[in-house]
């Protein structure tokens, strides 16, 4: 036949939600509805990033957000869609946004049992210049029968029920755990489904590439400085390749894909590092070790902290184990 066949069996991610709903005793569906609503928010994005510069969605939005970040126009259209995407799904309580200063407490009516902390686009510096950003999700159950309150979000990242990440890229995908393993699915436009692409991801135990901000090298650790230098060592077969995109979705998607580590170290004049720990650090290293890889703070597992402030930052070191082992050595040594 011509053109491009018609899968008429394909594994969307909605099927595929509800193929692993089945497995749980007593699941409700919500958790599949809460995924359904963010991959609705997730096309919308998509579509509003492929199409920025017709549609005049470049640029700044006119204010500033509590991260004290310019905030752009995509990033509010973002943060709006998932609100009222999660909001409406009645099966969320209470939202965290990046873009929010407090918690987002869903309307009474509507109130399900999740807890969601998301960053509704991430990268927002790379928008106007057409490298690739991403969403990150992270889903908590809220554990009381309480008013929802900031508590409920201040939840270890070893309390995930489920968390992903959308990378809008030279294609848009979502991969996504829901404790059972990481799976990557594709947006078919020509369908407008998420179709799974990337059954059951793992990361290598160890890669060749390092991914840092080498800009602030003056200001690393030497936990940091050590291991960076060891990665240029003249030594044959100790060297790495350096990559670095300044997205973080795609930071990690690359290191998931192809092996290696990323960091976002402290530095001497951000001493918790840049990235957020419920939004940002919390999700991408519970997919991490889904798929078998590592994430660490220097001197703890990042799932383990157990947040104070719902935009708290973290130093984050994440990907092949290996890799990952060789930083949380370093850390020990320099003690
Ligand atoms: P956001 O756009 O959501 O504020 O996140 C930006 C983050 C993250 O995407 C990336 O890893 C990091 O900023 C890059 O920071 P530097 O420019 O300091 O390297
Ligand atoms: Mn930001
Ligand atoms: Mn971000
Ligand atoms: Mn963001």
């Amino acid at each position: 036949s011509t053109g491009q066949a018609i899968d008429t069996d394909s594994m969307t991610l909605t099927r595929f939600t509800l193929g692993e709903q089945k497995k749980v005793p007593h699941a409700t569906g919500d958790l599949t509805q809460l995924l359904v609503s963010i991959q609705t928010a997730v096309k919308a994005i998509s579509s509003a990033v492929r199409k920025a510069g017709i549609a005049k969605l470049y640029g700044m939005a006119g204010d500033v957000n509590v991260q004290g970040e310019e905030v752009k126009k995509l990033d509010v259209l973002a943060n709006d869609l998932f609100i009222n995407m999660l909001s409406s799904s009645y099966t969320t309580c209470l939202l965290v946004s990046e873009e929010n200063k407090t918690v987002i407490e869903v309307e009474q009516e509507r109130q399900g049992k999740y807890v969601v902390c998301f960053d509704p686009l991430d990268g927002s510096s790379n928008i106007d210049c057409l490298v690739s950003i991403g969403s990150i999700f992270s889903i908590y159950r809220k554990n009381n029968e309480a008013v929802p309150s900031v508590s409920d979000a201040l939840q270890p990242g070893n309390q995930i029920v489920a968390a992903g990440y959308a990378l809008y890229g030279s294609a848009t995908m979502m991969v996504i755990s829901t404790g059972n393993g990481v799976n990557g699915f594709m947006l078919d436009p020509s369908i407008g489904e998420f179709v799974l692409t990337d059954p059951n991801m793992r990361v290598k135990e160890k890669g060749k590439i390092y991914s840092l901000n080498e800009g602030y090298a003056n200001l690393w650790d030497p936990a940091v400085s050590e291991y960076v230098q060891g990665k240029k060592a003249k030594k044959a077969g100790a060297r790495y390749g350096a990559r670095y995109i300044g997205s973080m979705v795609a930071d990690v998607h690359r290191t998931l894909k192809y092996g290696g580590i990323f960091m976002y170290p402290a530095t001497a004049d951000a001493p918790k590092g840049k990235l957020r720990l419920l939004y940002e650090c919390n999700p991408m290293a519970y997919l991490m070790e889904q798929a078998g890889g590592q994430a660490t703070a220097g001197k703890m597992r990042i799932l383990d902290i157990v947040p104070t402030d719902i935009h708290q930052r973290t130093p984050i070191f994440l990907g092949s184990s290996g890799d990952v082992q060789e930083i949380i050595d370093l850390y020990k040594k320099h003690n």
